[in-house]
């Protein structure tokens, strides 16, 4: 074993003159140009054995709180060329020190790990993040979550994960920013950027990566790891655009997906990993397998040993294994054996140090913790708490329920498994979230009302999966005192996330009975629901006055829920993914194609109406579900605000254009309430005739405004004839000639229309 603390004073001194040489030098020079980049990789590549090409190509989990002699033995012999998973900056700087003094070529390490919606401060889940739709938000949330990171010399994160989800029953749902191709693209770039910077070798910057490439999405059933078939045409219309966009914003990083695509698993997939990737879109940075993923493709069937794995996945293009040693056992012998080019290898090990050079590693490869804001600092905090607040949904809010009155009650009734979880609001995917930052909803309530309501709390069921009701009397009877019933359910976080996938995506446990008893006291009911996923909420949704669905907030989920129930905010959040009104429905999603019997209101039947002995064409031959219709519960861009807003004088700046060129929506947005708030303002076009389908509706533009009361503002969208580009039957990108329809709106629902006309070459 070798200390994490030798060398210390080597490394306060080294630390000491990177910093000053490094502040020196970032002033008066703050990036070293591309192409001095690329002469220092083929200089460093040129002085490097095979061996230490392919030492570059191997994560290696650390994982304990001391540095294993296997590990300092491999660093110096050049057979690491990155780790992860350790966040000791004592342990980090000794490995690094080890890779710059005492390797031959001083090679430093990248450092990853999986700072997915925070570090120590935890952002809601992204998928609650997707709900602020709000770019800006998502941008600083990333960056709080980067300089936090890198106290600890991490310098490499696993994520945005961008993978269009259009399953509830997945887990990782909850890691995606929804089911919008669009809104996943600008809000995964704004990650990507958070996280980078402008400079990602300023100091608090760290590498970002786009996963999982490409379809994981898709899992067949919403069960985790399964089999996706997704044809070419859907692939590249709907899951690859995020990824394009992530590399047009700069994205250091790829990682392949664990899933099998079309027969071939993403990690041995030279169609999206060469093809698509390489060719197609010119990426120049690195790919890194999932997990393990190499080696796995035995598992797979597709090869029959490791060494088959890694001939499958370098030619695929997979540039460093994490976590498996199927490279460093077989890649050299395979070229010494001539079963693989060396090229792959100088290719992989370029792609690796092209990213080191761009982080700036090798100038300054310690961090100081000093030099950067600490762990949950008042910027911190305040981010996530203005995340939080954005994410909520106001799905329902009958009566106008909320926001509660604080004048006017004496006493409430907090209910719930999730009203004081300081763990679970962090939700999934949280390695180094601290809880004990956290502030709960009833700690916030408590706290915002102080003496001038009473406030009971009555926890009812030990987690949400509790199936006794043996809590409920007391409940029931707090419900009876109190003037008003906030109930706080929903998952934990353990319920959504990696592997855990679920197919039934109603509340768990008895927590709809729960609903129902305290719905019999007759007093107001409001629930505020945290989940990693859209739930089926038809169940309660009546039985509730309204809904709050707050996600996992994160750190400051407890404040941002205090202020939206008593109105200090209104709610603002815009559903990032559908939410169905029963499991069956999946996968239910707004930008559908139309089929050539679409159900309009009129032609559906429901099962409950159905007569004895009914004729098999009576009952409208359309694409519904006999017992849940077509539409949703709550559709994508759905959500409430205390404010009331009206859409009206719907214009284009012209109604026919030409290949090439632009048109103004514009729309006028009046808040006719007296409550100031921020409205989500969305922008959806329909291509009415294509080479291929085209879907019922396609989000093109989307602004969060912020009015004032009784404000009337402008919002205008510059919509370019590229913007309505697709994947034709030939796989090309197009821009077809021809009618499109416009709405705009605050939800996907909207039918506020118009249209216009692309006129093309004849
Ligand atoms: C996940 C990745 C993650 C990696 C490292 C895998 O199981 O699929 O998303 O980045 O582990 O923790």
């Amino acid at each position: 074993m070798t200390s994490g603390t030798s060398g210390t004073t080597n490394i306060v001194a080294c630390l000491a003159l990177v910093f000053t040489l490094f502040m020196n030098s970032s002033v008066a020079n703050p990036t070293r140009a591309e192409t001095d980049v690329e002469q220092r990789v083929s200089d460093l590549l040129a002085q490097m054995t095979l061996a230490e090409k392919i030492g570059q190509m191997a994560q290696v989990n650390v994982g304990d709180s001391y540095i294993h002699d296997y590990l300092a033995e491999g660093v110096r012999g050049g057979r690491v060329g990155s780790v992860l998973n350790v966040v000791d900056p004592d342990i980090v700087n000794e490995l690094q020190r080890i890779a710059v003094e005492e390797s031959r070529l001083g090679i430093p390490l990248l450092v990853g790990r999986d700072v997915i919606h925070g570090f120590k401060t935890v952002m809601p889940i992204p998928l609650g993040q997707a709900a602020t739709w709000n770019p800006d938000m998502v941008r600083e949330g990333a960056h709080v979550a980067a300089y936090e990171a890198a106290t600890t010399g991490v310098n490499w994160t696993f994520a945005p994960m961008i993978d269009i989800s259009r399953d509830p029953r997945w887990g990782r749902i909850a890691e995606s920013l929804g089911e919008d191709p669009h809104l996943a693209s600008v809000l995964g770039a704004a990650m990507v950027q958070g996280y980078q910077g402008d400079d990602l070798a300023a100091i608090g910057t760290i590498a970002a990566t786009a996963k999982h490439f490409a379809g994981y999405g898709a899992s067949e059933s919403g069960r985790d790891y399964s089999t996706t078939n997704i044809p070419e045409n859907e692939l590249r219309n709907v899951y690859l655009p995020p990824f394009r966009a992530a590399i047009e914003a700069g994205v250091a990083s790829l990682m392949t997906s664990f899933s099998d695509l079309d027969g071939v698993p993403a990690t041995a997939n030279e169609f999206l990993l060469r093809q698509v990737l390489r060719d197609e879109w010119d990426f120049d940075g690195l790919v890194v397998s999932d997990w393990d993923s190499i080696r796995q493709l035995q598992i797979h069937g597709l090869t029959a040993n490791d060494r088959e794995s890694a001939v499958e996945a370098i030619r695929a293009g997979v540039d460093m294994e994490m976590h498996g040693d199927a490279y460093l056992n077989h890649l050299e012998s395979l070229i010494e054996d001539g079963k693989i080019d060396a090229d792959f290898v100088d290719q992989a090990a370029g792609n690796i140090l092209r990213v080191k050079f761009r982080l700036g590693l090798f100038e300054r490869p310690y961090t100081d913790r000093a030099i950067l804001p600490p762990i949950g600092s008042e910027h911190a905090l305040a981010t996530a708490r203005r995340a939080a607040l954005q994410s909520v949904v106001m799905l329902t809010n009958e009566h106008h329920v909320l926001p509660l009155d604080a004048g006017s009650l004496e006493s409430i009734a907090l209910i719930g498994p999730l009203a004081d979880a300081p763990y679970e609001q962090l939700g999934t995917w949280i390695f180094d979230g601290d809880p004990s930052m956290s502030v709960t909803p009833r700690q916030a309530i408590e706290s915002l009302v102080g003496d001038d309501i009473e406030v009971s709390y009555v926890r009812a069921m030990k987690t949400s999966r509790t199936r006794t009701t043996d809590g409920f009397a007391a409940a029931v009877a707090a419900a009876g005192d109190a003037d008003a019933v906030v109930l706080f359910l929903g998952e934990e976080s353990i319920l959504s996330g990696e592997a855990h996938s679920r197919a039934d995506i109603s509340l768990p446990g008895a927590q709809a009975e729960l609903v129902r008893q305290i719905r019999a006291t007759g007093k107001p009911v409001v629930a505020v629901i945290q989940a990693g996923r859209p739930l089926t909420l038809t169940n309660i949704v009546d039985n509730v006055d309204a809904i709050l669905f707050a996600w996992h907030p994160g750190t400051m989920g407890g404040p941002a829920i205090a202020d939206l129930l008593f109105g200090i905010a209104s709610p603002s959040g815009k559903l990032p993914a559908t939410f169905p009104r029963m499991v069956g429905q999946v996968p239910i999603y707004y930008n559908q194609k139309n089929t050539g019997k679409p159900p309009t209101p009129d032609t559906i039947a429901h099962i409950d109406d159905i007569d004895p002995h009914a004729p098999q064409l009576s009952l409208g031959m359309t694409a519904f579900h006999l017992d849940a219709g077509y539409t949703p519960l709550f559709p994508f861009g759905h959500g409430l605000s205390y404010a009331s807003f009206e859409y009206e004088n719907l214009r284009l700046s012209t109604t026919e254009l030409n290949l090439g060129e632009s048109l103004t929506v514009s729309v006028e947005l009046l808040n006719t309430s007296p409550i100031a708030a921020h409205e989500v303002v969305q922008l959806y076009v329909r291509d009415l005739v294509g080479n291929v389908t085209r879907p019922v509706k396609e989000l093109k533009g989307f602004r969060r405004i912020y009015l004032e009361p009784e404000e009337r503002v402008t919002v205008e969208f510059e919509l370019h004839t590229d913007d309505l580009a697709f994947y034709g039957r030939d796989m090309r990108l197009i821009t077809e000639p021809g009618e499109f329809h416009v709405w705009v709106g605050s939800s996907s629902e909207t039918d506020l229309m118009t249209g216009f006309r692309i006129v093309g070459p004849d």
